[in-house]
């Protein structure tokens, strides 16, 4: 049997760079191991923070090392070129996190080459990037979900009048504390917590900086549960596992400082509570139109038992110690065994 070119695609654009090396290293191991190492040949391709991409040695280096390569004055021309051997890739495995890699804009690439790949196609990852189209799609199949209000950066930045208007309204229709949120972004960068009039409007401030489309969400008192699916028109869901730690909320720092936050799989919740989260997975997955993997996340508001969507992760972290392939094995979905059926379900879709 020939075995099949995997094209392990990794680095990107993104703030979420270093977290994608972590991923594909996780994921080349997977491919060596087991009945994987006969089935496949894995081909590195590795994309810069300047988005010129290097294959062979330079992107195995890149694998074995974990350390990023710096910008050697690419020119935009040099982004269109990619190196040969990408013509030789029989299925890519995209897991670029973040913008540029997870929003539909890889996806787009991908699908214009014609070549099958892992993993959400432009629509789904489009809208499952963006917060605000998210919660819109969401909330056409009644997904239930914190209370929000979409703002506009010239709301913020452009006129002075329109500004405290717009924070009485905030205060008004959320209260405190809010959530402010840039509509595109990840791993909680440019996220505040704000608890007064102050805090909103430096947080609003600050959001506007990232990003046109702002989004700001009632706070609430919540617990973190999160909900792996796999597969395409008929998906399944993993046991559910929970978040915990000790700082004001799941920011980057909690997120990416070892020992900051702990995973429970499972989650100690009630059968009924995981088998709800279980289904709203399911139904958060298909109305985007997700296909092979993704990561749902949920709050639990356990003084009144709701369970509530926050967002959906096309590509979710990756590493060994990552949520998304844990819950798959407490589910009794190994790595190895999870890399395989995502490259299977890739073949299927396409
Ligand atoms: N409405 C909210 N109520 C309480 N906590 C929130 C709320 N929104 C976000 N958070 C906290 O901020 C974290 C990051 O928010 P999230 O929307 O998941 O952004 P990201 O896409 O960057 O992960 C959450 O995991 C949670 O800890
Ligand atoms: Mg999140």
């Amino acid at each position: 049997m020939t075995p099949l070119r995997v094209g392990l695609l990794f680095g990107g654009r993104s703030g979420e760079h270093e977290v994608s090396i972590a991923s594909a290293k996780a994921i080349a191991a997977a491919f060596c191991a087991d009945e994987n190492a006969q089935k496949y040949e894995l081909r590195p391709v590795y994309a810069r923070k300047d988005g010129v991409w290097h294959d062979g040695e330079i992107a195995a280096g890149v694998l074995a090392s974990g350390t990023p390569l710096g910008d050697d004055g690419g020119t935009t021309a040099d982004r269109w070129q990619f190196p040969p051997s990408v013509a030789e890739i029989d299925v890519w495995f995209p897991i670029v996190h973040g913008p540029n890699g997870e929003d539909g804009t890889l996806q787009g690439l991908l699908q214009m080459v014609g070549v099958p790949f892992v993993g959400t196609g432009v629509l789904g990852s489009a809208v499952g990037m963006d917060k605000l189209m998210m919660k819109t799609a969401f909330a056409s199949i009644g997904l239930p979900q914190v209370e929000y209000i979409a703002v506009r950066r010239d709301e913020i930045w452009s006129n002075p009048c329109v500004f405290p208007k717009l924070c009485d309204r905030i205060e008004s229709e959320l209260g405190y504390p809010c959530f402010v949120k840039p509509a595109n972004l990840g791993s909680s960068v440019g996220i505040a917590k704000a608890r007064s009039r102050g805090e909103l409007e430096a947080a609003l401030d600050s959001a506007a900086s990232y990003d046109r489309r702002i989004i700001v969400e009632k706070g609430a008192k919540v617990r973190e549960l999160e909900c792996a699916i796999l597969g395409n028109d008929n998906p399944q869901a993993s046991v559910v596992g929970e978040i915990t730690y000790d700082s004001e909320f799941y920011d980057y720092e909690t997120k990416y400082t070892d020992g900051k936050a702990n995973l429970l799989i499972p989650a100690p919740i009630s059968d009924v509570v995981a088998k709800r989260i279980q289904e709203l997975a399911i139904a958060g997955f298909l109305c985007l139109d997700c296909a092979g993997l993704a990561r749902m996340d949920f709050f639990y508001l356990e003084e009144t038992d709701e369970i509530l969507i926050n967002e959906v992760n096309t590509l979710p972290g990756f590493t060994a110690l990552s949520m998304y392939p844990q819950l798959w094995a407490a589910t009794g979905v190994s790595f190895p065994q999870l890399v395989d059926r995502l490259v299977q379900l890739a073949l299927e879709r396409s």
